[in-house]
């Protein structure tokens, strides 16, 4: 954190706040007169929330410093998993055919390692806003990876075993997502996290799409729910 928001201050906004309904004149006029008082760092574009919403959020940090700690921890523990689904994605890639099938399944994982990164670089960026320490990426995932192989989901012999082990890391970055979210403190990251959470569950049916395409006769949207208990409908089994 650049520099602490003054308690009375942030007290203030937040009961003017509260009796706003919208982003209004008057929101941005609290927001100029917070700006001026104290060095708000930009909204990092990827957090895609209004400046009334990233004004809660200043607020709330300053009024709760247990608060602050407990969003670190979360955002960090999601940043441990963007970690490895890049690393999951480059050390796939590495193993994948020439042929049609390979190539198609590399376009994919180069284009679901991309928003990986930019979720990388957002979370890296707002634990260093909270005054956190981001926590940096391990030099391999391996261990992470092998219950997956263990349990049949997924693996690293062929180009199909390995698209079907991407897509179970993506239904379960999808769910932790869901899980993690609930658990933060601060509304404005909440929606950071579910749009993320979103973009996860996303991944995982791109991937279905695509063994759809490739004659595999399944539902691409196969339930409702990205959860616990309807993993089971997500993923394939090798
Ligand atoms: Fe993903």
């Amino acid at each position: 954190m650049q520099k602490s928001v003054p308690k009375k201050l942030a007290y203030t906004c937040l009961e003017e706040l509260s009796k706003l309904k919208a982003h209004t004149k008057q929101s941005d006029k609290i927001w100029r007169t917070l700006c001026k008082e104290v060095e708000i760092p930009p909204i990092p574009p990827a957090v895609r929330c209004s400046k009334l919403e990233y004004l809660e959020l200043w607020g709330s940090l300053a009024m709760g410093k247990g608060d602050v700690a407990n969003d670190i921890k979360v955002l960090n523990n999601a940043l441990f998993y963007e970690h490895q689904a890049i690393w999951a994605y480059n050390f796939a890639a590495g193993k994948l055919s020439k042929d049609k099938v390979g190539q198609a399944v590399l376009a994919i994982a180069l284009a679901n390692q991309a928003d990986h990164k930019q979720h990388r670089d957002t979370l890296t960026a707002v634990v260093r806003q909270l005054g956190g320490s981001p926590v940096g990426p391990k030099k391999d995932y391996l261990e992470t990876v092998k219950p997956y192989l263990a349990n049949g989901e997924g693996n690293l012999d062929s180009d199909v075993n390995i698209a079907k082990l991407a897509l179970a890391l993506e239904v379960d970055a999808a769910i932790a997502y869901g899980m993690e979210v609930a658990k933060l403190k601060t509304p404005a990251l909440v929606t950071a996290g579910a749009s993320i959470g979103s973009v996860e569950a996303s991944h995982a049916t791109v991937i279905r799409y695509a063994f759809k395409t490739l004659g595999v006769d399944i539902p691409v949207v196969p339930a409702a729910f990205v959860s616990q208990a309807t993993r089971s409908n997500w993923i394939l089994k090798v």
